[in-house]
């Protein structure tokens, strides 16, 4: 009898839905590479492969923590110094009635384990559509079914609340809200934030605030924390140091609990148990934490200015186009341009990399709303790359649509 295993092993059907884009374009640009060319990359929203360098003071903590022999397991909710200096940064933030803290494997894992803490087979959780991709993988993942409501490109990317009054079934757990948003580069203004709450209160639903993007905002306004309009609300503020931080290879998140006491209590217990399931987060990373929060903050200004910048380029070069129009991003470093094209935006954004080797994400690779096409550009890039990659995106357009 032979022992060898023939039947093909397949992956749980659940996962069927799980699609990640942003990820999926990279067999295209492969082909374009073995070609010999090279590919001006407006798809990935990491910093550090741009002129935009980790604080070296950052640096040094993770490695003093390494030599001072901190490369065991750390407690699972995060080492204490972490855990005080998150605190102290929920209150100035302006969150009064924080309940709990705790450091995750980056934002991603906070989502993980704060989504698997909350939902049952058959409840749901509301997500903005489009969305950052993650929240729809981990639900596939926990078998929960999409919910998502829309935003609203004419109200500036805010969430539409007669869309999540529509979306609501008895069985809806809570909301996420993504502020700075990705792929919009949108900001939640105080009223809608007041909004979301007082559907929360009556609803009976905890908020998922996810505010991995608060310090950078390219205009004038302060950051709103949603917990902080809404101090009684169930919620999760979502935070860490991949993008404020540069960092984003480190996986380092962390969620802040707020809201009435006794409303949080059992969920953050649940939130515990997954915690320490999976022991816990990169340890000697845990280290730079309080150093990042609160030492020099001075390569936020420059991260602003260049991103200021870059911004306002993308914005002109969108305002000058023919068939592209766009919402202008005031938080992030992503555009989410609408585009008028005779075609699905997948084409066209598989087809741009084929002919001129620009690299962004189709709108429906984060859901959108139906009969509507747009990209999402990462304005990470300097000034000279993303004109070139503009002056592409503009002669294909031409090339393959003709004169609007
Ligand atoms: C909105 C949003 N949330 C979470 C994440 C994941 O962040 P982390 O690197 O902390 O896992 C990202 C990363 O791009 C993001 O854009």
């Amino acid at each position: 009898m032979p022992l060898t295993q023939t039947r093909e092993i397949t992956p749980a059907s659940r996962l069927e839905n799980v699609r990640y884009a942003i990820r999926d374009l990279a067999c295209v640009a492969d082909e374009v590479i073995a070609q010999g060319h090279k590919v001006l990359a407006l798809n990935v929203g990491d910093p550090n492969i741009f002129d935009f360098q980790t604080p070296p003071h950052i640096i040094e903590a993770a490695y003093k923590a390494m030599r001072d022999g901190k490369n065991g397991y750390a407690p699972s909710p995060g080492i204490p110094e972490a855990l005080e200096a998150i605190r102290r940064e929920a209150a100035r933030k302006g969150i009064t009635s924080l309940r709990d803290v705790f450091v995750t494997s980056g934002v991603s894992e906070t989502v993980d384990v704060c989504l698997a803490a909350l939902v049952n087979p058959g409840e749901d959780v509301l997500t903005p559509k489009p969305d950052y991709p993650l929240y729809s993988a981990v639900l596939c993942k926990l078998g929960i079914g999409l919910n998502a409501y829309d935003l609203n490109e004419d109200d500036a990317w805010q969430p539409e609340l007669a869309d999540i009054e529509r979306k609501l079934t008895p069985r809806t757990r809570g909301i996420v809200i993504i502020n700075p948003n990705n792929p919009t580069g949108s900001l939640c203004t105080h009223r809608m934030l007041e909004q979301i709450a007082d559907l929360a209160r009556r609803h009976n639903l905890i908020v998922f605030a996810d505010e991995i993007y608060d310090k950078l905002i390219l205009e004038d306004t302060p950051h709103i924390a949603f917990a902080s309009v809404a101090p009684d609300v169930p919620c999760v503020t979502f935070g860490g140091m991949s993008k404020n931080y540069l960092v984003p290879g480190w996986r380092i998140g962390w969620g802040m609990v707020s809201g009435d006491a006794a409303a949080v209590k059992s969920y953050t217990e649940g939130v515990h148990r997954l915690l320490r399931a999976r022991l816990c987060a990169n340890h000697p990373e845990q280290y730079a934490i309080k150093p990042a929060l609160e030492g020099p903050q001075d390569h936020l200004v420059e991260v602003r200015r260049k991103l200021g910048s870059r911004r306002d380029l993308t914005q002109k070069w969108c305002e000058s186009t023919p068939r592209v129009s766009c919402v202008a991003p005031r938080g992030a470093f992503y555009a989410f341009p609408k585009i008028d094209i005779p075609e699905s935006d997948e084409v066209f954004v598989k087809e741009l990399i084929r002919q001129k080797h620009v690299m962004v994400v189709h709108g429906s690779g984060f859901g959108q709303k139906s009969g509507t096409q747009h990209f999402r550009i990462v304005f990470l890039p300097d000034e000279q790359t993303l004109t070139k990659a503009y002056a592409g995106i503009a002669e294909f357009m031409l090339e393959r649509y003709g004169e609007h």
